[in-house]
């Protein structure tokens, strides 16, 4: 069993997704609550202590991280604390040496910054609130010098995890790395991006801001303003330019600030990082890196003009991006859950980006398509009747995705446009009503598999493969 103490930074339900058992500890009484825990534990194995005050360390004040600082080689002076005893296994039975080497803290040569969420998503630095974090191993935003203290025990996490599982010989798949899939990623339904709007959207565990540019084009944008922090997302578009809402710094659809009604000269830090951007099938997608690795979904077998179609939101899902997107390759389960008689292809092609599939049968066709890992597209043909379907998931942060589907027929088809569709979305929301209890409460992990699991493998293994990036910022 692995425990985690912990203040705040990780809700009950992603310490339950991620194998751990949880207690919330009152502030100020996390250390004195460690050792107790550290006392037995100790007892027993070394090697459990120091998970455990690697997990503790994260909930702490900084005066208790300073305390804790040299807790790689002082864990047996910090369990004789006055009080404690039974830690005199501490040195008689080392942790393996294969072990010890992957569950060392690191030596914190820097101070520690323990960035602080705001609503749950936005992460700044604890030592100037107003600077947003990107994925750095250091608080690059602010130059405070310190270590991000969220990636730094991100890896030491995952460092333990590694040589539990080794020991445990559990397959994990790399749900808790730093950084989001490098992916076109939907932000907004287009309807809703009206000219002169502004969307915040809480995105990759940071917040943009959307709106249209001067052409039309949407924008996606870091909401957070470089000179104090404010939300952009609540200024106002002029001239096709966010205005910041506090001191109306103007910031144009390449993130460069173009005004700072106080005059002088514009510093050149005064910037917004801008996401490349498209619109497609009714959606808003933003791409996770500085430019985009591969072209924005598609649907196979057809070109978006060819067809009639719907966007829609689904709503949040307390699951990564990429589960939900599993289902596209999981042909077994369409039989199970879904009562559908289909089938399996016999291979899929897995590409750098995508991967794509065909199933021809006497009553179906159908061609699939998983692009990235957040999107997953069908062409059905069946009964003679062409259908078409898109999936798409956006991380909030890593562990809540924010679901759009899309259906449409085509324009040029038989029969009443209008029913057709509304025939579909019936048909995709009831699926969707069957898979979302499952997804949205499973322990998501890749487990013992067997031969019909072998393209969900393969996803898997794309999955754990697929590069990442950022959150870019500020
Ligand atoms: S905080 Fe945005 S202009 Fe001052
Ligand atoms: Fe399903």
């Amino acid at each position: 069993m692995r425990y985690m103490l912990t203040g705040a930074d990780w809700s009950a339900d992603e310490a339950y997704r991620m194998g751990l058992v949880q207690e919330v500890t009152a502030p100020g009484q996390q250390l004195d609550r460690a050792i107790d825990f550290a006392k037995p534990i100790a007892t027993a194995a070394p090697l459990g202590v120091r998970t455990l005050l690697s997990s503790a360390h994260r909930g702490l004040s900084e005066s208790e991280k300073l305390a804790l600082s040299d807790i790689a080689t002082g864990i047996c002076s910090i369990a004789e604390k006055p009080g404690s005893s039974g830690i005199s296994a501490c040195t008689a039975r080392e942790p393996r040496a294969g072990l010890r080497g992957a569950l060392a803290l690191p030596a914190h040569s820097a101070p520690i910054c323990s960035p602080r969420y705001d609503n749950g998503s936005a992460r700044t630095c604890s030592a100037v609130p107003s600077s947003p974090f990107s994925a750095s191993t250091r608080c690059r935003d602010c130059s405070c010098g310190r270590r991000d203290a969220a990636l730094t025990n991100g890896q030491n996490r995952r460092n333990q995890m590694k040589a539990l599982d080794d020991e445990q010989q559990v397959n994990r798949l790399p749900v808790d790395d730093p950084g989001f899939h490098q992916s076109w990623f939907p932000v907004a339904r287009a309807r809703e991006l009206g000219s002169g709007a502004v969307l915040g959207v809480d995105f990759l565990g940071t917040r943009v801001a959307v709106y249209r540019g001067p052409t039309g084009k949407p924008v996606v944008q870091s909401a957070w303003c470089p000179h104090l922090g404010a939300d952009l997302s609540i200024g106002e578009i002029v001239n096709g330019q966010i205005r910041c809402a506090y001191h109306h710094w103007r910031f144009d659809d390449a993130g460069i600030c173009a005004d700072i009604p106080t005059g002088g000269k514009i510093p050149r830090g005064a910037r917004i990082f801008t996401y490349p951007s498209a619109e497609a099938w009714g959606l808003v997608w933003a791409f996770n890196g500085e430019r985009p690795l591969f072209d924005v979904p598609r649907i196979p077998g057809i070109e978006e003009r060819e067809v009639a179609f719907e966007p829609h939101l689904r709503g949040v899902r307390p699951v990564p991006h990429w589960v939900p997107t599993s289902n596209g390759v999981d042909f077994q389960h369409l039989r199970t859950l879904h009562n559908l008689p289909t089938g399996a292809p016999e291979a899929i092609e897995v590409l750098d980006y995508s991967i794509e599939y065909h199933i021809e049968t006497a009553s179906y066709r159908q061609l699939g398509l998983i692009t990235g890992t957040n999107v997953s597209a069908q062409y059905l043909r069946r009964a003679g009747v062409d259908s078409f379907m898109l999936f798409a998931g956006a991380p909030i942060d890593q562990q809540r995705t924010r679901s759009f589907f899309v259906v449409g027929v085509r324009r040029d088809g038989d029969g009443d446009l209008r029913l057709q569709i509304d025939g579909l979305r019936s048909f995709v929301e009831k699926l969707l009503a069957e898979d979302e209890p499952i997804l949205n409460t499973m322990r998501f992990k890749q487990g013992v598999m067997v031969a019909s699991d072998r393209h969900l493998s393969r996803y898997f293994k794309y999955v754990s493969e697929f590069p990442k990036y950022g959150p870019p910022g500020p």
